[in-house]
């Protein structure tokens, strides 16, 4: 008996691990401060290490945007992002520069949105999490709290 409820518990969890992404506790002011002005603060998990650190080492050019900061903060960030990455083995390869929406993981989870959901203008472009998932900036990705604009009216 102990052991079935033990195993029920332990599929609840893996299943909330999908979903769910909570900011990690230990992030750094300066990660909310210098990343979450032009989009949300994309949680760590969503990239692999060696990704994030491609990404940091080009804030200067970051998607057409520069984005760079003082070296003291770059390396601040770059270390909360790489030791609470995402596993590499899960995602697959992000593209160069990275992006979370070239990961397998992202591509695979979505492969059933059809696409006049990402044509919308509401939505803009994939990488506009918010647009669709209401509490992305929370980590929320599960099905309750996704609102597609096509579909809100
Ligand atoms: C000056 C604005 C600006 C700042 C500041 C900024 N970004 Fe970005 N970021 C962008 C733009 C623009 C894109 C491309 C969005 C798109 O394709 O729709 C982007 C894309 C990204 C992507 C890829 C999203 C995808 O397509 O999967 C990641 C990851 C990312 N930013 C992380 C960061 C991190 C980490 C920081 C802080 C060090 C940061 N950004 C700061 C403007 C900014
Ligand atoms: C055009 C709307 C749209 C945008 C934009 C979007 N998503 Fe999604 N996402 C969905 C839908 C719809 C699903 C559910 C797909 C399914 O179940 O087949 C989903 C599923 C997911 C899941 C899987 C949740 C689970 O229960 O396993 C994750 C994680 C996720 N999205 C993360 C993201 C991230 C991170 C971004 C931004 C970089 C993003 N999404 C952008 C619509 C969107």
């Amino acid at each position: 008996m102990k052991k079935l409820i033990l195993i029920a518990l332990l599929t609840c969890s893996l299943q909330a691990l999908a979903d769910r992404l909570p900011m990690p506790a230990n992030a750094p002011a300066s990660f909310k401060s210098e990343c979450s002005s032009c989009h949300i603060a994309y949680q760590p998990g969503l990239l692999a290490a060696d990704d994030w650190r491609k990404l940091m080492a080009g804030l200067q050019d970051h998607f057409g945007s520069d984005a760079t900061i003082d070296s003291k903060t770059g390396l601040e960030i770059t270390n909360f992002l790489t030791r609470n990455a995402g596993d590499v083995s899960r995602l697959g390869s992000a593209g160069n520069p990275p992006r979370i929406t070239q990961t397998q993981r992202f591509i695979r989870k979505h492969r059933e949105v059809p696409a006049k959901f990402w044509r919308d203008p509401r939505v803009k472009s994939a990488a506009n999490c918010e647009a669709c998932h209401r509490g992305a900036a929370n980590g929320n990705y599960g099905e309750h709290d996704i609102a597609i604009p096509e579909l809100r009216e």
